[in-house]
């Protein structure tokens, strides 16, 4: 028999190491024919840690699991599927998974992370097999047909940026995953890290192929030990087995990989501080042009993409372009994970077509509020995200729906809010955080983010609001237009936000019992 107990930092965080060690210890007194895998999460974090058996009905699941159930557990029949208060059934039946579209998660939480023939035995390498048969300019033009956008938040075309880094001349070429998953409330990098780690080989691979670059890098941060290990030990296993190395899978080019970690600065999700951090320098932001895929790693062509762009790849090889394609809205098209935080009662990862309505989102799927009161304000892709109010639930998730309500889906992350959130204390945060993560490059945000932090402490003294507001909205003005990348030149979006969609809060209006209920 084998159960399954999640290796995902949201599980181990709610005690699923000591689970699996009181699992260990009762499997081993009784002697039992049991084997424990540590596999991803499926993303219903309210649930976790999750643990399931395979029986001969299927996996059965029960969660949320706490330190010391495990003897009740075992006492109720659990190597069976017995009944017990927790125990939920097959979790791809819970109307949370089965009304999502998996088509880049569609392994994690099912597999074993750490064992090629489960990733085999479940549509793993059908893609890069196809890769392998095609020549560079097919792969590249399957990818663009795909609708395949950056899902790091930008949404540029992946194909376009592969065709521009396959036609540059160069005697070496990189391709570097971003995995320096940043966002607030975000954590679907992490997950597809500790849950499918193979995946993002594959996708790297074909990146690889399909623009003639023979080496990879994935950067990520130190906050992330887990999936640091995970996928260390996937790309030892990946070089063991020839998948990767001096020939791919025995027939192709070489296509070496490491692995790299930074330490954690905001800022070095950028892709330009990314680069100078991944040689060693000192992560600050480089002026474009020239741009990454003509001079990227040590001055060569460089794909710099987003990891859940780069494990969206294997599988639009595998089904094709035209079925990935067929998913979505206007020009978003495929499948996003949503990141589902804050908070709210069901969160985790969501992945679905785009064009669900944020309202569908937030109060469908994720219930409402864990505390209860009603919904005030969501936050959506990150912390340089735009707050939106419930007038504006209407609004379908899709990069231009956002765009067009002067938001961004970013890295499709969502913070939800109750009504006791105070919205000027957000807007200085916003600065706040702008000034510590700063990497000091350009004026408008160096200095900027410094002046409106003081100039919204004046707004909470109640020292001249109005003209200190006029002052904030003229900063951000200049913050948006004149800063160097997306940290400065976003960080006006929550404030303005904030702002516009609140103005009660800025002018000294917010429900004060509400505020203290908040403290
Ligand atoms: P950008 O719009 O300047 O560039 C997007 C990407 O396309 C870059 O990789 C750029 O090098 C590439 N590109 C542009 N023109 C190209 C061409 N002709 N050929 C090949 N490649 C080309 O956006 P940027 O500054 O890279 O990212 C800003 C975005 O980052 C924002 O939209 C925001 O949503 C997102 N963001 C994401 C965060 C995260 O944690 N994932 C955090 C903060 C912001
Ligand atoms: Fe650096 Fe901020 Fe300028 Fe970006 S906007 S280059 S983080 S100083």
């Amino acid at each position: 028999t084998r159960i399954f107990i999640p290796l995902d930092s949201f599980a181990v965080a709610c005690g699923a190491d000591e689970i699996a060690d009181e699992f260990l210890l009762a499997i081993t007194k009784a002697d039992l024919d049991v084997t424990i895998v540590r596999n991803g999460s499926h993303g219903l974090a309210w649930l976790e840690p999750l643990v399931e058996v395979e029986t001969p009905e299927g996996r059965i699941a029960y969660g949320p699991i706490e330190p010391g159930d495990v003897a009740g557990l075992l006492k109720a029949g659990f190597l069976e599927g017995g009944d017990h208060p927790k125990r939920i059934g097959d979790v791809q039946e819970h109307p949370f998974l089965a009304n999502q579209t998996r088509l880049t998660f569609k392994r994690c939480g099912i597999i074993d992370p750490l064992s090629l023939d489960d990733y085999r035995a479940h549509g793993g390498f059908d893609g890069l097999k196809r890769a392998l048969a095609m020549t560079p300019q097919e792969i590249v033009g399957e990818v663009t047909q795909s609708g395949l956008r950056g899902r790091g938040g930008a949404g540029f075309p992946t194909g376009v940026k592969w065709k521009t880094v396959l036609e540059a001349e160069a005697d070496r070429k990189y391709i570097v995953v971003n995995a320096d998953e940043g966002d607030s409330g975000t954590f679907a990098d992490r997950m597809i890290m500790e849950g499918d780690p193979f995946c993002l080989i594959e996708g790297m691979i074909i990146a690889g192929l399909a623009t003639k670059a023979t080496k990879g890098f994935v950067y990520t941060r130190s906050e992330y030990p887990i999936a640091i290990r995970v996928v260390e030990e996937a790309i030892r296993l990946a070089y063991a087995a020839g998948i990767i190395g001096p020939s791919v899978m025995g027939t192709g080019p070489a296509f070496d990989i490491e692995m790299r970690v930074g330490a954690g600065a905001y800022v070095c999700g950028e892709e330009t501080a990314l680069l100078e951090s991944l040689e060693g320098k000192r992560g600050q932001v480089r002026a474009k042009p020239p741009l990454p895929a003509h001079k990227g790693f040590m001055d060569r062509p460089t794909v710099i993409n987003n990891i859940i762009s780069i494990t969206s790849v294997p599988v639009i090889l595998a089904e094709g372009a035209e079925q990935y394609k067929n998913f979505g809205t206007g020009r978003s098209r495929g499948t996003i994970p949503i990141q589902i935080a804050g908070n709210v009662k069901f969160g985790g990862l969501y992945e679905t077509a785009f064009g669900l309505t944020l309202g569908e989102i937030v109060d469908g799927i994720g219930g409402g509020t864990a505390s209860g009161r009603a919904v005030r304000a969501v936050q959506v892709g990150g912390p340089l995200g735009a707050y939106f109010p419930r007038e504006l639930f209407d609004t379908p998730f899709d990069y231009e729906a956002f765009a067009a309500r002067d938001g961004l889906i970013g890295h499709a992350g969502l913070v939800v809010f109750d009504e006791s959130v105070d919205m000027l204390k957000q807007a200085r945060f916003a600065f706040e955080f702008c000034a510590i993560e700063s990497c000091g490059k350009c004026t408008p945000c160096r200095i900027g983010a410094v002046r409106g932090l003081e100039s919204v402490e004046k707004i909470i003294a109640g020292d001249r609001p109005a003209e200190n507001i006029a002052l904030v909205e003229d900063l951000c003005n200049t913050m948006k237009f004149g800063s160097l990348c997306a940290l400065g030149g976003f960080t006006p979006y929550p404030v303005m936000s904030a702002i516009t969609h609140f103005p009660e809060d800025f002018h000294g209006h917010h429900p004060a019992p509400l505020r203290e209920a908040a403290e």
